[in-house]
């Protein structure tokens, strides 16, 4: 499989509408109500949910997509630079990913019978009071604050090439 020089369109354009769509599910998931026993599920929830969704739906089709189009790495960079960029990347499909489907598997446990954007249903992935779902769906919470994490590490990343290194990293994830 030929490797292009640089991320093209569909690449921008998956990355900038994700990084969107994360700033607001996570503003959604602080500024709703906590969660009870026996809670419905309202709508701020089903709002985040029908975000998470999207965000899933939006990262498999990049993760596809991205399978079919590899990308060269910066020559410039280092070797250490290009093996833990490559490395942090990976690691943020599988949080993004690891992050939505364990707040899936937390609905299914709590019973929840969810839908996208309060139109179309969506299937539990486990039965109500599952003791499986209710582990996976533990695990939401630390992968959110995971996923902050490596986010932070990657965009001081990003700065770093553009304040200390001075390279055009930053530019080929840039519109144009
Ligand atoms: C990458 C996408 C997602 C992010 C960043 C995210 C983030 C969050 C945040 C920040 C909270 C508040 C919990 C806290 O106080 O820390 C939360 C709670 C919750 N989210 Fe998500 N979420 C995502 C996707 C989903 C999806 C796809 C679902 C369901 C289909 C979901 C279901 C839930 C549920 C049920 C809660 C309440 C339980 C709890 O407090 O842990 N989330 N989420
Ligand atoms: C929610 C936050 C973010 C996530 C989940 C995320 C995720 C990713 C992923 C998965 C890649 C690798 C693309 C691939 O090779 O398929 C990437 C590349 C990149 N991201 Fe982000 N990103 C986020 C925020 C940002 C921000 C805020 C910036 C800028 C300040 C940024 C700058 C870049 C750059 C420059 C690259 C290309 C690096 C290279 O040349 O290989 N990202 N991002």
């Amino acid at each position: 499989m030929t490797q292009q020089a640089g991320y093209g369109t569909t690449a921008k354009a998956f990355h900038w509408t994700i990084v969107l769509l994360l700033i607001v599910q996570y503003l959604i998931g602080w500024l709703m109500p906590d969660i009870h026993r026996d809670m419905k599920p309202g709508d701020a929830m089903t709002l985040h949910i029908s975000v998470g969704i999207t965000i899933l739906s939006l990262m498999t089709a990049r993760l596809i997509w991205r399978l079919g189009h590899p990308v060269l790495p910066e020559r410039s960079l280092p070797d250490w630079q290009r093996v833990t960029s490559e490395g942090v990347h990976w690691l943020l499909y599988a949080l993004v990913l690891g992050t939505t489907m364990t707040g899936w598997y937390f609905a299914s446990f709590r019973g929840w019978s969810i839908s996208l954007f309060f139109a179309v249903p969506l299937r539990m992935l486990a039965a109500e009071g599952s003791q499986t779902a209710r582990s996976i769906g533990h695990l939401h919470q630390l992968l959110e604050w995971a996923l902050l994490v490596v986010v932070g590490i990657h965009v001081a990343a990003a700065i770093a090439h553009v304040v200390i290194y001075r390279d055009k990293i930053l530019q080929r994830m840039l519109p144009g």
